[in-house]
């Protein structure tokens, strides 16, 4: 059985580089099946979600190039099926991205209904509504969805809920659709400004992304080019709370500093030294910290995506804080984890109440990607000796995660048991 081995206790120096974004290229990636020609991708993270998507991409006739460890080229000229593959398609949740981009190139799609963490109900139910006002008929059988259409044409769609997957999707299936498709009440989130840069760089016309209004106008085709994924704004947030939880300094790269904006706000909140530059942040502690509140809301608000984090860090704060989670109705479940390393937190309903207490070392399971990365946050704040079991979670998000944690002083290593 694989682990990581983490002795924790220690402060953090020196610097680490962020990644390119898991969730901007698990859709671009995706995207490149509507481009009819070469599209050179950049900044592409080394991660598993990402080769498994790729593994689809191939699997439907499309050539992928490893230019280097960071640059792939997609090459969707000659497509052989709308098929994708089921064993990997239920495995991660963004293959649902392949829905969008083949029914938007091929007008037609069968592919599994989604995995990935379980965190709650998981609803694909936006995303057919804005199939099928493109004109495709959608049905689920037997765990599949079966999309086609003779044509697609723009339309109105607004979203009863804020969904970053469906608001990708449906831009992704109305690029080559004929006339204008609006989309309203769309998520902002940062990707959705990637992805929409992604496709006019290859030759769409989206405008509006990263604003609640986006507004598509259909193309006969998309031509190749080339795009650099930004820098994913959940690593890097990852990042400066691991810094927070243990002291020290340490400046985290290749970073928008925007994106993090409300990150920042709440670690100054907490007492955390911040200081931002162009493409990197600060994080310096050493002094007292005070407890706070977080609320997960859709971008800009707090991420749900780095709630985990928070609250390891938050179970090692003085104090009382709070954690509210809007957007997951059971996103909690890894705080059994935190509760065996000593922390102090009761959850009721979607509220987590947190009082800061002294944690240890202990054996723990990552229950899902962002889950296992609160445990490496908590296990190098804790003093002693951590064990994560479950790592191929981690590595859905974080690549090549001990070394680089190691450079900036963290003791963690992979570690092989028999079982
Ligand atoms: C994406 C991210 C995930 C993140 C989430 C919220 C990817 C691959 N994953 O997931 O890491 O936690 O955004 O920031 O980018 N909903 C519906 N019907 C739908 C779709 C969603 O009711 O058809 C609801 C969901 O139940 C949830 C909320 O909308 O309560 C937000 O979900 P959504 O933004 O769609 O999340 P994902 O795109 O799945």
């Amino acid at each position: 059985m694989e682990k990581l081995k983490i002795t924790g206790g220690n402060q953090l120096f020196g610097e680490i580089a962020v990644c390119g974004a898991k969730n901007a290229a698990v859709a671009i990636i995706p995207a490149a099946l509507l481009v009819d020609g070469v599209c050179r991708i950049e900044n592409v993270p080394d991660i598993k979600d990402v080769r498994l998507i790729i593994d689809m991409l191939v699997q439907l006739g499309a050539s992928v190039t490893y230019v280097n460890d960071t640059t792939i080229e997609v090459n969707s000229s000659n497509l052989k099926t709308h098929i994708a593959p089921c064993d990997l398609a239920s495995r991660m949740r963004a293959s649902y991205y392949l829905l969008g981009a083949l029914i938007g190139r091929m007008k037609k799609a069968e592919v599994s209904l989604p995995g990935g963490c379980n965190f709650g109900t998981r609803p694909i139910d936006l995303h057919e509504k804005g199939f099928r006002a493109l004109g495709a008929k959608v049905s689920i059988e037997d765990g599949i969805v079966f999309a086609d259409a003779q044509e697609l044409a723009g339309n109105t769609i607004y979203l009863d809920t804020v969904s970053v997957g469906a608001t990708i999707n449906i831009m992704l299936a109305a690029v080559l659709a004929k006339g204008r498709t609006v989309i309203e009440n769309a998520a902002k989130e940062p990707h959705i400004v990637d992805v929409a840069n992604f496709l006019n760089a290859m030759g769409a016309n989206v405008r509006g992304a990263g604003t609640d209004v986006i507004r598509i106008t259909g193309v006969e085709q998309m031509r190749g080019g080339s795009y650099s994924i930004i820098p994913d704004q959940i690593e890097a947030g990852t990042f400066m709370l691991l810094a927070a939880a243990t002291g020290g300094n340490v400046l985290v790269r290749n970073i928008i500093p925007i994106h993090m904006n409300c990150l920042t706000s709440k670690l100054e909140e907490m007492g955390i030294g911040v200081t931002e530059y162009d493409d990197s942040i600060r994080i310096e502690r050493d002094g007292e910290l005070h407890g706070v509140s977080v609320k997960t809301m859709p971008y800009p608000g707090f991420p749900t995506d780095l709630q985990p984090q928070m609250v390891a860090l938050l179970s090692t704060v003085d104090g009382n804080s709070s954690v509210q989670e809007n957007v997951w109705d059971n996103r909690f479940q890894y705080i059994d984890q935190l509760l065996a390393m000593g922390a102090d937190i009761k959850v009721e309903g979607r509220r987590a109440k947190i009082t800061g207490a002294k944690l240890h070392g202990a054996e723990v399971t990552a229950t899902d990607l962002r889950a296992g990365a609160a445990l490496i946050i908590a296990g190098a704040a804790a003093d002693g000796v951590t064990e994560i079991a479950s790592p191929h979670y981690i590595d859905r998000g974080y690549s090549d995660i001990e070394r680089r944690l190691r450079s900036i002083g963290v003791k963690i290593e992979r570690i092989f048991e028999a079982d």
